[in-house]
């Protein structure tokens, strides 16, 4: 049996959202320590609702697949809803990850909730 499924691979090869938004409303990166993977994701927002996302992803192929597919599951939705993506539904998405990459795909969950908890601090920080 392969060790990826059909999506991590089309979406490792080709993945979506890659790049980095210039003017963008909120930023979010994480690390692993035990893998030194980077991922890091650019948010634009409008009205709550994430009109556009871009990530940079340095580390394995799953982080790759697990940023792409996060990415193309938030983009058009509700702050609200994007704070709600975990790391097992990116997974799920993506046909499933192999037990040892599962931590990938929650660089991906992290990536995204740190973007937003930035947004969520510079609005704070305008009302004020
Ligand atoms: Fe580091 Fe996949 S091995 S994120």
């Amino acid at each position: 049996m392969a060790l990826y499924s059909e999506k991590v691979m089309e979406h490792f090869l080709h993945p979506k959202n890659v790049g980095i938004i210039e003017d963008a409303d909120a930023v979010g990166e994480v690390g692993n320590a035990r893998c030194g993977d980077i991922m890091k994701m650019y948010l634009k927002i409008e009205n709550d609702i994430i009109e556009d996302v871009k990530f940079e992803t340095f580390g394995c192929a799953s982080a790759i697949a697990s940023s792409s597919m996060a990415t193309e599951l938030i983009k058009g939705k509700p702050v609200s809803e994007a704070m709600g993506l975990t790391n097992k539904a990116v997974a799920e998405a993506l046909d499933g990850l192999p037990d040892y990459k599962m931590h990938c795909s929650v660089l991906a969950e992290q990536a995204i909730k740190a973007a937003i908890e930035d947004y969520e601090k510079k609005e704070k920080g305008e009302q004020s």
